[in-house]
């Protein structure tokens, strides 16, 4: 084992760290349309069964295999089995994580972009979401300026990796994670102020089970991989960093637990805004964007609440995009010897390029498109990673936790650490029914259902 490698300076470090990893733009840009468009609490609760069913297992075996070989996706497959093919289920990690971080990169960028708007009071001007969107678009119009804030996010991301485990990704999660709680906080205490707000707050917690379907479903799972940041050895490369003292499963209870409730505590604060205005929440990906920013700043305390908002925002897209190019950089220190400083500004920079087809995805290039796919370089980059790479990694991760290291072994190497929990920690696989509904859970659950999440964004079924 490599006596330099660093490790979290303790295991609520992990937990924040991770949490951050999970809570992003997912939670906050992504998890509020998707509801919207897919009936709200209906959503909810399929959402929240594929988190427990699905979710949790794999983010147990993820965070665990990291910490049992301490080592980036590549090398912790290279260390538990000989088979070439896994090496390449971890490169296929690496090449996702390099996907993701070309297309949030670029909505990371806005929300910085967006954060100085908000400061210079801008949206105060635009008298209904269509002058936003015209905004939106126009400024989206000049690839210097999309370009210039994606800079500027990749800046921010590479600072903090470069300093390392704990003075870089550690620091920033203990400092950043509780500053978004407390704006998330207020902007739900205010939103729920609001005349109106329960028609918000109702939207996302009455059920209308007519709204669900299988549809429902496989998009609830893609989004549960998502936003649990599974799949591309996201977690796992956290996990590496994490010594065996601790235990994994509490820790994940606990990161399911926070990505979890601040993804509803976001949609009601989202909700509850755009009810009380009068609008209708299904209006897709510029929800955040279009959307909200003339009903934030309409309100009273506008200024405040529009600021607080996309500062949000740019913490939740920070706090995850470490986490997407640590992957790549871990795998250049750990395999390739690389020294962090070399390793974070080689994948830096091949990373910070393989985004601008992306950012000029809504100028110069927004004509073009791939293969036949009708997508743009930003679209098919969320599509590619989101749909096929996330599934495709989660799919492979229980294939090889039931069937190739085995579920006696995980269960093994889960008992090791001590959670000072007695209800939510390892203690739960001393029971044998408990490991019997586990081992169903990864070997058969899990890869079914994300085999059929698979086809179906295919469009084979
Ligand atoms: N979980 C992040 C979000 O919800 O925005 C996105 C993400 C981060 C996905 C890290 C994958 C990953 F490895």
């Amino acid at each position: 084992m490599d006596n330099n490698r660093e490790q979290w300076s303790s295991k609520a470090s992990f937990i924040l760290a991770a949490a951050g990893s999970a809570v992003g733009l997912g939670n906050i840009w992504k998890f509020p349309y998707i509801a919207g468009e897919n009936g709200g609490a209906a959503f909810l609760f399929i959402y929240l069964i594929c988190i427990v069913l699905v979710g949790l297992p794999i983010l147990n075996i993820e965070i665990l295999l990291g910490r049992a070989t301490q080592k980036n996706p590549i090398g912790a497959f290279k260390t538990l089995t000989d088979k070439p093919f896994w090496k390449y289920v971890g490169a296929l990690g690496v090449f996702a994580s390099f996907t993701i971080l070309s297309f949030y990169s670029i909505v990371g960028g806005w929300s910085v972009a967006y954060t100085f708007e908000a400061l210079k009071g801008t949206f105060s001007s635009f008298d209904n979401p269509q002058m936003a969107a015209d905004f939106f678009n126009l400024k989206n119009s000049n690839a210097m300026w999309v370009v210039g804030w994606h800079t500027v996010f990749f800046l921010m991301i590479v600072g903090i990796i470069l300093s390392g485990v704990r003075a870089g990704l550690e620091k920033a999660s203990k400092f950043l994670m509780p500053v978004l709680f407390v704006i998330l906080m207020i902007l739900v205490v205010q939103g729920l102020m609001l005349p109106g707000a329960d028609k918000g707050t109702s939207f996302l917690f009455s059920p209308d089970w007519s709204k669900i379907n299988p549809q429902t479903f496989l998009l609830a799972l893609g989004h549960a991989f998502f936003t649990l940041s599974l799949g591309m050895g996201a977690m796992m490369t956290y996990g590496s960093y994490l010594s065996e003292k601790d235990d994994v499963v509490n820790a994940s209870y606990l990161v399911a637990f926070l990505d979890t409730i601040i993804a509803i505590l976001a949609g009601v604060a989202i909700f509850t805004v755009v009810f009380s205005s009068g609008y209708d929440p299904a209006a897709g990906p510029g929800l955040v964007f279009h959307v909200l920013p003339p009903l934030l700043a309409q309100l009273a305390g506008g200024y405040i609440f529009a600021l607080l908002f996309f500062l949000l925002l740019t913490i939740a897209a920070v706090t995850s995009g470490i986490s997407i190019l640590e992957v790549s950089v871990a795998y250049l220190v750990d395999e390739l010897k690389y020294s962090r400083k070399k390793a974070t500004l080689t994948m830096g920079l091949l990373v910070y390029l393989a985004a601008i087809p992306c950012a000029l995805s809504f100028n110069l290039w927004s004509d073009v498109t791939l293969l036949n796919t009708g997508l743009t370089f930003f679209d098919a980059a969320d599509y590619l990673a989101s749909n096929i790479l996330l599934p495709l990694g989660g799919f492979f991760l229980a294939i090889f936790a039931g069937y190739v290291w085995g579920v006696d072994e995980v269960v093994r190497n889960l008992l090791i650490g001590d959670s000072n929990s007695v209800y939510f920690g390892n203690s739960i696989f001393k029971s044998p029914s408990f490991n019997k509904l586990f081992s169903f859970l990864v070997r058969y659950l899990s890869p079914i259902l994300i085999f059929l999440v698979f086809l179906y964004v295919l469009g084979w079924i």
